[in-house]
């Protein structure tokens, strides 16, 4: 199968190399806006996203990846290259372990050394980088980044657009809203809301991350349908009695 990559930075190498070490995979070469001539390690850029769309026959791929670390960026991109109908592939690195009990989603890549383990459930367009771990029965929705060595226990939800922080360790059972991000290292023991930034060990809420807002002032990024909570006040800066209180700085 011959693939273009999206993307031509950092993780656009990670995922050359992935390629490279998958089986009967070939990579073609980049799409990127930024660079045009030669990519990283000699391999062509061979257009950019909008070429793509238009030319995608003329390239004579199979598939394509979108090799892009930050999330949104990564679904504006898959958004509009599945819409197209352009195939989206998942890759697998053959030095990870991901159960035959496992589903994984388009686009979906994962890197060398992580461990899927069985009734995992992994959406499109995620990424489950160097050396992560997804327990039994975990649900990983779209567009997640684990970043590398992030450990998720058993029945782990983790939701769109999350991004764990290098290091990350969640206990089993945890549910983590859309969008929510961990810092390095962090310790994940309690269920967390959407759009929040965590980290520490445990974790104390650092901040809450902006809405999205069209031109109307309109909520953009709120995907998590009516009657949920989406961060704000839904209890971790709320608390101010304990020791456990993400609220609180604990030093
Ligand atoms: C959490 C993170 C995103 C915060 O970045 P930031 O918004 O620039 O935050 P700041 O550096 O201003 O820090 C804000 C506060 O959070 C604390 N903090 C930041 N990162 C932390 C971490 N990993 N663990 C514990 N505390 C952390 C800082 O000490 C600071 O505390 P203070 O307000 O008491 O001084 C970043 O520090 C981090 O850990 N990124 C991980 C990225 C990663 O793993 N990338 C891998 C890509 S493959």
């Amino acid at each position: 199968m011959k693939i273009g990559i999206v993307g031509a930075g950092g993780h656009g190498r990670v995922v050359l190399d992935l390629i490279l070490e998958s089986c009967g995979m070939e990579p073609a070469g980049f799409f990127d806006q930024k660079i045009s001539g030669e990519g990283p390690y000699g391999w062509p850029i061979l257009g950019d996203e909008t070429s793509l769309v238009e030319n995608w026959p003329g390239f004579r791929l199979d598939g394509v990846v979108v090799a892009i670390g930050e999330n949104r960026t990564r679904r504006r991109i898959f958004e509009i290259l599945s819409a197209k109908g352009i195939p989206l592939v998942s890759i697998i690195h053959r030095q990870a372990q991901v159960s035959r009990f496992a589903r994984i989603g388009a686009g979906t890549v994962i890197c060398a050394g992580a461990v899927v383990g069985p009734g995992a459930v992994i959406g499109d367009n995620s990424i489950i980088n160097t050396g992560a771990s997804v327990d039994h029965d975990c649900r990983v929705k779209d567009h997640a980044h684990l970043c590398p060595g992030s450990v998720l226990a058993g029945t782990v939800t983790v939701g769109e657009e999350v991004m764990l922080g290098t290091g990350t360790v969640v206990i089993p059972g945890i549910t983590i809203g859309n969008r929510t991000i961990t810092g390095a290292g962090s310790v994940v023991i309690q269920d967390l809301p959407d759009n929040l930034l965590v980290a520490g060990v445990p974790v104390r809420l650092i901040r809450h991350l902006e809405e999205e807002k069209d031109d109307q002032g309109k909520k953009t990024n709120d995907r998590s349908g009516p009657g949920k909570k989406t961060g704000g006040k839904s209890g971790l800066g709320e608390k101010t009695n304990g020791r456990s209180g993400l609220g609180k700085k604990i030093n």
